[in-house]
């Protein structure tokens, strides 16, 4: 499973990239408002920082304002991924957009249904999101695990972004889904180096070895 970083924050990003871990970034309009910058400022340093895909997201609802900002979007670079929120006007714009070539990840999924429709749209990526449907009482992980299954039973090579992941539980369960992909929060992101028996086994090398001194 390939780690994305959930996030338009720069200087985590920066942070993160140095550890040789972040295969791409997935941000959306949320993520970027928290930035207190512009998707004009952070996408361009985002993609310079980050060599793999890079998604941005689309605020048009229609097909054709889609279409257009996602065009705009891929001139940035060369890694960019458009975000298309998966409703109908957003299929018509994958099936456009794939066929320019323009890759694209088709958000806000919350079913198997949707995940086979973006996928058959000729998204590049479909991203069912986890924690959403858990706040609801719906198991997040599994609908991650039923779309990775289906898509291999039909052979179909749309790739699977867990998103909406809240905690470790979330990132270890989607390990064994078979998922491409987690785009994971900075917070949690930091939660997945650390372990207890790491540090005191660390403490307690360290010791010994200031004891075993000549
Ligand atoms: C990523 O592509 C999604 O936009 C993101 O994971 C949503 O996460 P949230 O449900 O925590 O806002």
């Amino acid at each position: 499973m390939k780690i994305f970083m959930d996030t338009a924050n720069v200087e985590e990003i920066k942070g993160y990239v140095d550890w040789g871990i972040v295969y791409g970034v997935t941000t959306n309009p949320s993520l970027i408002a928290k930035t207190g910058r512009t998707q004009a400022e952070v996408i361009p340093e985002i993609a310079a920082l980050v060599e793999g895909p890079v998604s941005a997201e689309v605020i048009s609802t229609e097909c054709e304002g889609m279409v257009k900002e996602a065009r705009e979007l891929v001139k940035i670079a060369q890694n960019i991924v458009v975000k298309i929120p998966c409703i109908p006007e957003g299929l018509k714009a994958v099936k456009i957009l794939t066929a320019e070539g323009i890759k694209t990840n088709v958000t806000l999924v919350f079913s198997m249904s949707q995940a086979l429709m973006a996928a058959r749209a000729g998204a590049t990526y479909v991203s069912p999101f986890i924690g959403r449907l858990d706040d609801i009482g719906v198991d997040g992980v599994q609908l991650v695990a039923n779309i990775v299954q289906a898509f291999k039973l039909y052979g179909i090579e749309t790739e699977v972004i867990a998103a909406s992941v809240r905690n470790l539980e979330h990132v270890e369960k989607v390990m064994l889904t078979g998922c491409q992909i987690a785009t994971i929060p900075t917070k949690v992101l930091a939660q997945m180096i650390k372990h207890d028996l790491t540090d005191k086994g660390l403490a307690t090398f360290l010791a010994d070895y200031e004891k075993s001194k000549k």
